[in-house]
């Protein structure tokens, strides 16, 4: 076979928070992403408590793809997407999270929206929880530190695999739930756990306490894989995970031994969510550090038992460590080592280091660690735009993409690496996760709107949307 599959799934992705605004509309409550205000580059964004009227918040409105998504959906036919990877808002449907009862107009949105996709020939693929915790949770309950929301977050998937069993296959749990690892920990935490830490908290009580959050998660997700599968036998459940390949910087052994280290710490999360166990690399690691996580047999009977179908991820970037004595940021854990840039690769005007080898050296790497299915959910290009005479010339993106999937045509067609589907990141553009930017833009279609706020909500498609409209056309063929 020196083809792509001829279903192989072809899409775009998006996240509920960073497109659909509606931030209040129709019984929705308040979610982490509500409270973020917006950043720049190199510059953080804030979280608040509560919503306070002084501030500004990217996500309120968004791209307001809660009352436009019919004309995207359009856009989104235009360009042959075969997949849309969507999340589903998590305060849309329980506003509190703890709620008893849904709320029936959060449902109905995402009834109309599925309906509205399939009936434009587009499968719906979908996150349960991407950056979306409930507020209440963080308020009430100190997010996934604590075992209630495990029940919380079952409930709440319960209801929607429920209710879209028939319009739904392909699902993913925790959207990159390793990023936990990576010692951002205010940003990372609060967006994957609702857990805001106390400034004098110190280093190692903050790890132990996202040691526990991840497990609450794993044992969460692990509930929801077997329950899916109760609902819908066909249900493929996967997990979501962000990989980003850490090379030794040099060839000196001791570089190998930081890198394996340092990828060990954000394996730990696929890990547990393909094996249903607790790796002996990080067992040794609480109990060298002292760390008390609370996990009964019980719980590792569940984890056992809900192991994943597939492992969905998102590629952006590689990093590089050393133990050499050179510039570079410290690395928690190995006190003589360091990240520092690679001067083999560029970067983008944030600094993300671009490396399409590195997106089929993870495949490989995963395929032979895993033997799973793999479907990459993100991979694209945060860049500036200019739009001349109401168009954008993005040859930057097309270059990126095009370098991409090239190495993962070799991934699968010279590796043997069984890849189901490719959803590249803000198919259009949307609110940076990161950052709060809206003009950091991913998109092939450009929305007319800049960081303040301001503009038209007008849709252009991009060159890359023609480009990309080719590929998806030839399957994969005329890159
Ligand atoms: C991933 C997230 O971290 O990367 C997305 O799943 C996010 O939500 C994307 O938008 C790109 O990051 P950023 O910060 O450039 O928006």
């Amino acid at each position: 076979m020196n083809r792509f599959p001829e279903d192989f799934l072809w899409g775009g992705a998006v996240a509920a928070h960073q497109v659909e605004g509606g931030w209040n509309a129709d019984g929705k409550g308040v979610s982490i992403a509500d409270v973020m205000t917006a950043g720049g580059n190199g510059i953080a964004r804030e979280i608040t408590d509560g919503v306070l009227d002084d501030k500004y918040y990217p996500n309120h409105e968004a791209i307001d793809f809660y009352h436009l998504y019919k004309e995207d959906i359009q856009l989104f036919k235009e360009l042959g997407l075969k997949v849309l990877r969507t999340s589903i808002n998590w305060t849309r449907i329980f506003p509190n999270g703890d709620d008893k009862e849904p709320n029936e107009k959060g449902l109905q949105f995402y009834d109309d929206l599925f309906d509205e996709l399939l009936a434009n020939g587009i499968e719906p693929v979908i996150t349960l929880s991407h950056f979306e915790i409930p507020f209440h949770l963080y308020k009430a309950y100190g997010g996934f530190k604590s075992k209630e929301l495990i029940d919380f977050f079952v409930r709440y998937a319960q209801t929607v695999m429920t209710r879209y069993k028939n319009k739904i296959k392909y699902w993913m749990t925790f959207n990159e739930i390793n990023n936990q690892a990576d010692g951002q920990h205010d940003l990372h935490t609060w967006t994957n756990s609702a857990i805001l830490f106390d400034r004098h908290e110190s280093q190692a009580k903050k790890e132990e306490i996202i040691y526990q959050a991840a497990i609450n998660e794993l044992i969460a997700s692990a509930k929801v894989v077997e329950l899916g599968h109760e609902i819908n036998p066909e249900f493929q459940i996967g997990c979501m995970m962000a990989y980003v390949p850490v090379y030794p910087f040099s060839s000196m052994p001791e570089d190998q031994m930081a890198a394996l280290k340092v990828m060990n710490r954000r394996f730990f999360y696929s890990d547990v969510h393909v094996r249903g166990e607790i790796p002996n690399y990080i067992v040794k690691e609480w109990s060298q550090k002292g760390y008390h996580i609370d996990i009964s047999q019980e719980e590792k009977k569940v984890l056992k038992e809900g192991t994943v179908d597939y492992i969905g991820f998102s590629y952006y970037m590689s990093g590089a460590v050393t133990t050499l004595d050179e510039e570079g940021g410290p690395i928690e854990d190995f006190p003589h080592a360091k990240w520092l840039s690679n001067p083999h690769v560029k970067a983008s005007d944030w600094g993300w280091q671009i490396d399409p080898v590195g997106l089929r050296y993870m495949l490989n790497i995963l395929d032979q660690r895993y033997q799973l299915p793999l479907f990459i959910v993100e991979n694209g290009f945060g860049a500036y735009d200019a739009v001349e005479n109401n168009q954008i010339h993005d040859q930057y993106r097309i270059d990126y993409l095009r370098a991409h999937i090239a190495e993962m045509k070799k991934a699968v067609l010279e590796d043997g690496v069984n890849l189901i589907g490719y959803t590249p990141w803000g198919i259009i553009d949307i609110v940076s996760f990161g950052s709060g930017e809206m003009e950091k833009r991913y998109g092939m279609i450009y929305v007319d709107k800049n960081n303040d706020g301001q503009g038209t909500l007008k849709r252009v498609k991009k060159d890359s949307f023609h480009w990309y409209q080719g590929v998806i056309r030839s399957n994969g063929d005329n890159i």
